[in-house]
């Protein structure tokens, strides 16, 4: 098959697993799709470019991104609209991203085409896979990691990127409860924050242990120089409503920038809604909730969408945050706008759907 931007191989499954799946019902990141997209980086070129049925690499023991953490994500969603045709939401971005955080792992980046055209002869051959169930959307995981089999800390001389993608439903299936981190860090400056590698993720797991052996949720990082200013979520960007105002952490080295985030920025600033991007004291989120001037807190991303939270916890104390009506709530608004937008049910006046045909 040759799809309009490069030559990939098409290596259809013989059957499909879609009957198995129940798209009213669909946990986050438990199912995938029949087909993933791989190639293969080596002798300084991008090779191999291939749809084949998802199924296991075979890995050495001795892989280098195993034991050196050579490893970037990223995370984008599909969607349908009416017509039943699949959208996807700002691609191009992603691939912006996932080459940042290339360069900052020294790993090898990837061309437009080779992103572009995984992505897209992936998703006609899983369309099916694209749910049009509620508050649903296809997942999509594209991923790259050092291949070469070494011990010794040295940039890998190979890697492999993968796409594959997984019907989904919500993230959180209630608002979360936020605990302000002041003991341990995220990210720094001068480090990896800002890039998607596995290792920030694997960072971010034994304090949201803790959290949650605690009764959060998730983490809400503050920088690690003072433990005064709100950095993100590690799954979210954080957003704060203050005085009428979208008030959100500007990004750093230390805060991935989020598609989203920047999305939700744009959209408010069309509304003639104040945007404030810029630092953000723990104090004054407190300070806020406790006289009425913050009324609003909620995460943005791609898994998560908009998610409103339900309270901050912070040196052992909750802070609850009210429940906004629907008609007034900003969040609400936003996530509405977004929801129709992706589905095609309103015009895609920034011109950040892109058809796949
Ligand atoms: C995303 O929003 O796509 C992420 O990668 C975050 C992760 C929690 C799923």
């Amino acid at each position: 098959m040759t799809t309009d931007l490069v030559s990939i191989e098409l290596r259809k499954a013989g059957r499909s697993r879609i009957e198995e799946v129940d798209f009213n019902n669909l946990p986050f990141g438990k199912h995938f799709s029949d087909h993933m997209f791989v190639a293969d980086f080596a002798d300084g070129h991008w090779q191999n470019l291939q749809v084949v049925p998802f199924s296991d690499f075979t890995l050495s023991p001795a892989l280098s991104s195993l034991h050196y953490g050579q490893s970037i994500f990223e995370g984008m969603k599909a969607y349908k609209n009416e017509e039943g045709e699949v959208l996807m939401f700002r691609p191009l971005e992603n691939w912006k991203r996932m080459n940042e955080s290339a360069k900052r792992m020294c790993m090898a980046t990837i061309p437009e085409e080779i992103f572009m055209g995984g992505l897209e002869a992936l998703l006609r051959v899983d369309a099916d896979w694209v749910p049009n169930t509620p508050d649903s959307s296809l997942y999509i995981r594209p991923y790259m990691f050092g291949t070469d089999t070494f011990l010794g800390v040295a940039p890998s001389k190979t890697y492999r990127f993968c796409i594959f993608t997984c019907p989904v439903g919500a993230y959180y299936t209630k608002p979360p409860k936020l605990k302000v981190e002041t003991d341990y860090i995220r990210s720094a400056p001068g480090g990896v924050g800002y890039a998607k590698c596995a290792g920030n993720y694997a960072g971010s797991m034994y304090p949201t242990l803790l959290a949650q052996q605690a009764g959060y949720d998730q983490l809400m990082w503050t920088d690690a120089t003072e433990h005064k200013y709100i950095e993100e979520s590690g799954t979210m960007n954080i957003m704060f409503v203050i005085n009428g105002k979208l008030v959100t952490p500007a990004t750093s080295d230390s805060i991935l920038k989020g598609v989203t985030r920047d999305s939700i920025i744009q959209v408010v600033r069309s509304w003639g809604i104040d945007v404030e991007e810029r630092k953000v004291s723990i104090q004054e989120v407190i300070a806020g909730i406790e006289d009425g001037s913050l009324t609003e807190a909620f995460g943005a991303g791609t898994a998560v969408v908009v998610s409103p939270y339900s309270l901050i916890g912070y040196e052992g104390k909750d802070y609850m945050l009210n429940e906004v009506p629907k008609e007034s709530s900003l969040a609400n608004r936003i996530f509405n706008f977004l929801n129709d937008l992706r589905t095609g049910r309103s015009e895609d006046s920034f011109g950040w759907m892109h058809k796949i045909v």
